[in-house]
């Protein structure tokens, strides 16, 4: 069963997922510049290491948000950037909080992991939990463009992965506070202060919870695809792995269908669309589907996007 959720329609943040290449950052781009028409305040983020969105705005943007028109905003977010500056303040932390001996090892320990996936994939999610925190205060809606299926699954998913795992670090922490406490009672030394470290897993914990609950209740994601079978498959899978996460799907945009009143290679390409559109809609049309044209020219211009979003605000978007 996939979930339903007829308030989809509201919610204040709108993911659009999908295989690479089938439209995501033009119809994030398109909606978020629909929402900004409206009077929303709209942010859109590119989460996707390849990143397209500033093209497509034709604007150069990098992860602090830009006011491109009146209350429509941009940014692009480079996890390996946000993970290598996040790793350096640890450094530079552990630089005074360790004896210095240790201070090579713990340097190669951050330097590699500064480039592994888990890291830029959790700095990713912490740069998306400060914009998402800046709802309503900055923006009433944020669209975010994804990366390709695989690693937006990861990235929905991280925040409720990550919860138990800083709650053990949590409870282990409390539990050496604990041993110490004892042993400095026991030396007859006055008890230590508040643990800096206790209180920074604190926060990120908290950070982490509001973040999953925001990704439960106030988001929603649109899956994108081009009508041919393997993105349809493909759509398929991440539909019940997003269900199954408990993350609320929204109407599927099917991008770049051939014109019916074509001739030739476009016009056989047409007919094997046919079934594959009757599949989709016969799979995903309880949720809502939009069909937009393969147009002449690439929609990378202002009027090539609000062509689009036209089509979306018709389809009761
Ligand atoms: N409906 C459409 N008709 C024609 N070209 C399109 C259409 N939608 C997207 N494109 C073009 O297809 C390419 C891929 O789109 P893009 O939005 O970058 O996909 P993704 O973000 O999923 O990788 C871009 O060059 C874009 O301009
Ligand atoms: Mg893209």
């Amino acid at each position: 069963m996939l979930l339903t959720d007829p308030t989809a329609a509201q919610r204040t943040v709108s993911f659009f997922g999908g295989k690479g290449g089938v439209g995501k950052t033009t119809l994030a781009a398109s909606y978020a510049l629909l929402l900004a028409g409206r009077g929303h305040r709209t942010l859109v983020v590119s989460t996707d290491p390849a990143h397209s969105l500033g093209d497509v705005l034709g604007a150069s943007l990098d992860d602090e948000p830009v006011e491109l028109d009146g209350g429509f905003w941009a940014c692009e977010i480079d996890g390996e950037k946000v993970a290598r500056r996040r790793v350096e303040q640890i450094g530079e932390e552990a630089q005074e909080a360790v004896p210095r001996e240790v201070v090579p090892a713990v340097e190669r320990h951050l330097d590699r992991a500064a480039a592994s996936p888990g890291t830029v994939e959790s700095a990713l999610v912490d740069r998306l939990t400060d914009l998402l925190d800046d709802l309503p205060a900055r923006w009433d809606r944020i669209v975010v463009d994804s990366a390709p299926t695989g690693h937006m699954l990861r990235l929905l998913s991280l925040p409720a992965l990550l919860t138990p795992w800083i709650e053990g670090l949590v409870r282990q922490r409390e539990q050496a506070r604990g041993t110490e406490r004892m042993l400095s009672g026991l030396l007859g030394r006055r008890n230590t202060g508040p643990d800096p470290l206790l209180r920074r897993l604190h926060d990120r914990r908290t950070r982490l919870e509001r973040t999953r609950h925001r990704l439960l209740d106030e988001s929603v994601v649109h899956l994108v695809l081009v009508p041919e079978r393997l993105p349809l498959a493909e759509t398929e899978r991440a539909a019940q792995a997003l269900t199954d996460a408990g993350i609320t799907l929204g109407p599927v945009a099917v991008n770049r269908v051939s014109p019916p009143d074509a001739e030739g290679l476009l016009a056989d390409r047409a007919r094997q669309e046919a079934q594959v559109r009757a599949d989709i809609h016969e799979r995903f049309g309880d949720r809502g589907t939009v069909e937009i044209p393969l147009l002449r020219g690439e929609p990378t211009t202002r009027t090539g996007l609000t062509g689009i979003a036209e089509i979306l605000a018709n389809a009761g978007w």
